[in-house]
C-alpha cells in the first residue's frame, strides 16, 4: 500500500509551536505521540510577532530537558513558513493539540491552510489529558507573573525558571 508506514517507512511527525514555556500539557502531548510516531520533532518557531517571556535559546534548553527521556524526539527551531520547514525535514506529519471546542477554530483554519500549501502533509490532532486541558503557555506566564504558583502546570524545571524569571 503506498505511503502506509512500515519499518522502511518510518514516519517523521512534527509538533510546532512557540513553546513559551513548554507546559505539562505539551508534555502529555508529546509522550503519546512519542508511542505513535518513529520520530517526533518538537519544532520552536524562532520569528514570533509575540515578544516570548523565554528567548529560544531558553525555550529549547527547557524542551531538551523535559524531553530528554524520549530517545525518538527532537527538539529544533524553524523560521518561516512551517510547510517549508517541514518539506526540508521530509516530515509526513504536523502534530497541535486540541484542548477544547475553543481551540478547533483556529486549528482548523491552520490545517487547511498548510494542507492547500502542503497537501502531502497530514495535520494529525491529539488531545491532551483532561486534566491538562486548562492549562496553556499563557495563562502559566500570567500566573507566574502575578506570583501564583504554577507547580502541576509546567514541569519542575520549567516552574523553577519561571520563578527566576519572574523575580528578575
Ligand atoms: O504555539 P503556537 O503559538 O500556537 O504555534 C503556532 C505555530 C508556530 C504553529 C504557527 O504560528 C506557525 O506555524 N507559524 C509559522 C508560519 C506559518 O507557517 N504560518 C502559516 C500557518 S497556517
Amino acid at each position: 500500500m503506498a505511503g502506509f508506514h512500515n519499518v522502511m517507512n518510518p514516519v517523521l511527525a512534527i509538533y510546532p509551536g512557540s513553546f513559551d514555556p513548554v507546559t505539562n500539557g505539551h508534555l502529555d502531548l508529546i509522550e503519546r505521540a512519542a508511542k505513535i510516531f518513529e520520530r517526533l520533532v518538537v519544532a520552536v518557531l524562532r520569528n514570533t510577532e509575540k515578544a516570548p517571556l523565554f528567548t529560544l535559546a531558553e525555550r529549547v534548553e527547557m524542551l531538551h530537558e523535559v524531553t530528554q527521556a524520549f530517545s525518538n524526539v527532537e527538539v529544533d527551531t524553524f523560521d518561516g513558513l512551517l510547510v517549508d520547514y517541514a518539506r526540508r525535514r521530509q516530515a509526513r506529519v504536523l502534530l497541535r493539540g486540541i484542548r477544547a471546542v475553543s481551540d478547533y477554530e483556529y486549528e482548523l483554519q491552520m490545517a487547511l491552510l498548510n494542507r492547500k500549501l502542503e497537501s502531502g502533509l497530514e495535520t494529525v490532532f491529539m488531545l491532551p489529558a483532561v486534566s491538562y486541558s486548562f492549562v496553556s503557555s499563557r495563562l502559566v506566564r500570567e500566573v507566574a507573573r502575578l506570583g501564583g504558583p504554577v507547580s502541576g502546570l509546567v514541569p519542575p524545571a520549567v516552574e523553577q525558571r519561571l520563578r527566576a524569571k519572574v523575580t528578575d
